[in-house]
């Protein structure tokens, strides 16, 4: 569909009336799909959207894309309609609409676009009956702040028209360009880019030599169903020559296959299964959209807080940070002290940022972090400005490598050890209770305010430990001096372990209370992790009275 003579197309302003709760969250707004289902409920969104762009849509480059989920098609054809009734110059659309997060983040960046709009709901399942999203990202290639977030929400709770040219149904099959009046739509291979990136940054040569001179060592990526499947094929399959078994579920369904696309232990437990009964050395998932990761081995779990720690570790494994150097690292709040250890060794420094990527995308555009990471399974570095799945993935790969080569047959365990070795082990497990009335997590989050509030408390003996520090954690942007105030309620020990309570931000139904532990070792690393950290669940859950508030006697996952 190559240099097609331009149509020219009709415009038509809609009436339509303001929804409530268009308000988007850290991730965008995130609905169930029936919700965005009903009449104008999209097309409100998409207008405030266009009209929030800080300098006006007339005449913008947006990258859009999504995850692959029920819904996307028809949203995308909305947002081609919409962003030429409101003068929008180029959309850049992946193929039938896919692109990871990360890759868009890319593509932003890469094309100097003025945003892009992701349409994902990330590692909540997909499907009819379940959820949509759609978020908006900056010219950085970063999610929207608040002050843009804000102004979407103004404008939804006003609209009274939205502005929608006349284009009948968009070929996204095909690749190619093609006008509608003053619309340019480019549609182009999902993964093209994205590769070229990921071949800048990691030595390519290494990873291959490594599988070759280790031939028995067995790698598996389990994509969920979402969206990294041919990411995954692209760049482990074609590129660094594994066997096609190399990858699961690796084909995008709408549905994710009715799992929950979400790479922890829970949700991805087919994968933890097959590397225990086929002997796998490295296992990996990703979430829906792509930029979460969990890294796994046979007997090896490498806890998030750990692996950022130790991709900053080993730096040296790849090129990209080899070149530029450690320009600071970054984790968020409730992540655990690990990084901080490696970043105090290394001189180099750590800032510590509310929970939510858009925090660490500052520092990045002022050159003042390369790596970081959350507990939430979210890795990234300053090659875009969103948390990155599959680099995480090859960045684990070129640890193994790396280490390879002085303990030919490393395994993860190896690599583990002697890190804990050498900086002590930050034992970290974060509860979860999900969807549970929205009135005993609140009571749980007064309780302990009460207790923060409570200064008596600091100098207090519970147990073996003694409160040293209490509060809801604030936080000061260095860059833009924005001030981010109740990230969640810490009490931190006198021997550094920590507490941390916060209310999920992303979930979509009723509240999600997470609880974080924290227990520091210099020399026991080798201890179970629920074991070491079983006094401080105790102490917590004591505190805050959660069993009797939230009727929950366990919590739903634990990580
Ligand atoms: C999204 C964001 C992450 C953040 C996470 C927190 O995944 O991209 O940066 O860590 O949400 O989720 P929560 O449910 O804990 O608010
Ligand atoms: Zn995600």
């Amino acid at each position: 569909m190559n240099n097609m003579p331009s149509q020219t197309v009709n415009i038509r302003e809609v009436q339509t009336t303001p929804f409530e709760g268009q308000k988007p969250g850290t991730s965008g707004l995130r609905k169930r799909v029936k919700v965005f289902q009903q009449e104008h409920y999209t097309e409100n969104f998409i207008q405030a959207t266009l009209s929030a762009i800080p300098d006006g849509p007339a005449g913008a480059t947006l990258i859009v894309g999504g995850d692959g989920r029920y819904f996307l098609k028809e949203a995308i054809q909305k947002i081609i309609r919409l962003s030429a009734g409101n003068k929008v110059s180029k959309l850049v659309i992946g193929r039938n609409g896919i692109f990871s997060t990360p890759a868009v983040s890319n593509l932003i960046r890469k094309r100097k676009a003025t945003g892009g709009i992701l349409l994902t709901a990330s590692h909540n399942p997909g499907g009819p009956d379940n959820d949509f999203g759609i978020k908006f990202n900056m010219s950085n290639g970063g999610p929207a702040p608040e002050s843009v977030t804000d102004k979407i929400y103004q404008i939804t709770t006003k609209i009274s028209s939205y502005k929608e040219a006349d284009i009948p149904e968009v070929d996204l099959s095909e690749l190619g360009t093609k006008s509608f009046g003053d619309l340019t739509v480019e549609v182009i291979d999902s993964v093209d880019d994205y590769v070229l990136l990921m071949k800048e940054i990691f030595d390519f040569d290494m990873l291959r030599s490594f599988f070759k001179k280790r031939s028995s060592f067995k790698v598996l990526f389990d994509s969920l169903h979402g969206v990294t499947g041919p990411y995954g094929k692209r760049l482990l399959v074609d590129e660094l020559g594994l066997p096609a078994s190399s990858v699961m579920n690796s084909e995008p369904l709408e549905d994710f296959g009715g799992g929950h696309p979400d790479p922890n232990l829970t949700y991805a437990h087919d994968l933890v299964e097959r590397v225990e009964k086929e002997n796998i050395d490295f296992g990996a998932a990703s979430d829906g959209d792509g930029d979460r990761n969990m890294i796994i081995g046979k007997g090896a779990f490498v806890n998030p807080s750990d692996s950022v720690a130790l991709i900053a570790a080993y730096a040296d494994a790849i090129p990209y940070f080899k070149k530029s150097g450690l320009k600071g690292l970054a984790r968020s709040m409730p992540t655990s002290g690990a990084l901080d250890r490696v970043a105090k060794k290394k001189g180099v420094q750590i800032f510590e940022v509310p929970t939510g990527w858009k925090f660490f995308g500052n520092l990045m555009d002022a050159g003042k972090c390369s790596v970081c990471g959350e507990e939430s399974f979210g890795t990234g570095s300053d090659h875009i400005r969103e948390k990155d799945g599959v680099w995480a993935i090859l960045a684990w790969l070129s640890i193994v490598a790396y280490a390879s080569e002085s303990n030919p047959n490393v395994s993860l365990n190896d690599i583990l050890n002697k890190h804990y070795e050498e900086y002590g082990r930050n034992f970290f497990s974060r509860y979860d209770y999900e969807e549970v009335d929205s009135e005993g997590a609140n009571k749980v989050m007064a309780h302990l305010t009460a207790f923060i509030n409570d200064k008596s408390n600091i100098g207090k003996k519970i147990e073996n430990y003694e409160v040293a520090l209490a509060d809801n954690f604030e936080y000061k942007d260095p860059i833009d001096g924005s001030v981010s105030k109740n990230q969640g309620i810490r009490i931190i020990f006198k021997d550094g372990s920590r507490i941390v309570f916060r209310l999920s931000g992303t979930g979509s139904q009723g509240a999600t209370v997470r609880l974080y532990v924290e227990k520091y070792s210099a020399k026991d690393y080798k201890q179970d992790t629920q074991t070491a950290i079983q006094d401080l669940i105790k102490i917590a859950l004591d505190l805050s009275k959660l069993v009797e508030f939230t009727g929950r006697k366990e919590p739903t996952v634990i990580t």
